[in-house]
């Protein structure tokens, strides 16, 4: 017989096979928001369903239509609209309090850009953290302070975007940046390269900074790819995008071993795994993480081979023939030098 189990109420039911969400809630007295009386036209009955999908009806077309203004993952389902049959269905209410259901209101009316609720995804989580900057911050007038930030983070924003990537946090000198949220495939490889780059990109940086502060910044980067929530934080007028979950503190705690090993770049074993092919990885260290039992296997990174050179990116160059022939053998020469570097490192 089909169970349904709530959350958070942490309660289980049993329901006949077919049974709709919504009135098996009602029947066993379950309080469960339904303001348009169940004909799929206020979404406050959603759920999300946490375990079970396979188990539950698809969507009627009301519901696939409500479904499609609203943006809604295929595991929020219209209660409503949803039936049970044949397994365990694992399902969160959404809509519990008055604050919920302002907040479903607003994405009805177009006020929110996004569903107070966030997907699980797999992503490449990156930070980066500047070595040492409080002394040298004491050093310095705090318009300085903000001058020498605003640098840096406004070439590290270009890098991470021109690579797929965004930045979504920043903390102090510290920023987080996300890469893979609309098409995870590259995620891996964007985080890497940009990483790559923003070491090259502060080492061009440096020459100014020491012009102005006799002071040069060197950075630490860690890297990690793995299932996080992503969702929309914040009032509705003010919300950014964020990730939660134990492969954010963990990429945190990778970049924070840079110090321990005297690194730059280091990456998690599920990160090289991804990008074992393209990357010039200098060592592989086992480091003891905060918060974690054992020793974890981190690379460091230390190039990456450029992205091939698409021919309208070159503005100056004539999109003739003679032209696409010249720029086509010249990459084939760079990508053939940097194997051969490559297997004589290796
Ligand atoms: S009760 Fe309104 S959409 Fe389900």
């Amino acid at each position: 017989m089909p169970h349904i189990h709530y959350l958070p109420d942490d309660r289980t039911i049993e329901v006949d096979d077919d049974d709709i969400i919504l009135e098996a809630s009602l029947r066993a007295g379950i309080s469960h928001t339904h303001i348009c009386g169940g004909s799929a036209r206020c979404s406050t009955c959603r759920v999300l369903i946490v375990e079970g999908l396979e188990f539950c009806s698809p969507r009627t077309s009301p519901e696939e239509e409500l479904a499609k203004k609203l943006g809604l993952e295929p595991e929020i389902r219209l209660a409503c609209q949803t039936q049970i049959a044949g397994g365990k269905v694992i399902l969160r209410r959404l809509a519990i309090d008055s604050e919920d259901l302002e907040s479903f209101n607003d994405q009805m009316t177009g006020n929110s850009i996004s569903p107070p609720i966030g997907h699980e995804k797999k992503i490449a989580i990156l930070f980066a953290d500047i070595r040492g900057f409080t002394p040298f911050a004491e050093s310095l007038l705090p318009y300085d302070v903000i001058y020498v930030l605003n640098r840096y983070f406004q070439k590290m924003g270009y890098v991470i975007n021109r690579n797929g990537g965004m930045i979504n946090n920043y903390m102090g000198d510290g920023f987080m940046a996300l890469f893979g949220l609309e098409n995870p495939d590259k995620a891996a490889e964007q985080a890497v390269r940009a990483g790559v780059e923003m070491l090259e990109e502060l080492e061009k940086l440096n020459p100014y900074f020491e012009t102005l502060y006799r002071h040069r910044l060197r950075i630490g980067i860690g890297i990690h790819c793995g299932l996080v929530v992503v969702g929309n934080l914040g009032a509705s007028e003010s919300q950014t995008v964020t990730a939660i979950g134990d492969a954010v503190n963990f990429a945190s705690r990778i970049e924070a071993a840079n110090k321990k090993v005297g690194t730059s770049l280091l990456i998690s074993e599920e990160t090289y795994q991804e990008v074992k092919e393209l990357a010039i990885v200098d060592r592989c260290v086992s480091v003891e993480i905060p918060g974690k039992s054992g020793e974890y296997p981190l690379y460091e990174v230390v190039g990456m081979p450029p992205l091939p050179v698409e021919i309208e990116d070159i503005s100056k160059v004539e999109k003739s023939s003679i032209w696409k022939n010249l720029v086509n053998k010249l990459l084939a020469l760079s990508a053939a030098v940097y194997n051969w570097i490559r297997k004589i490192w290796s």
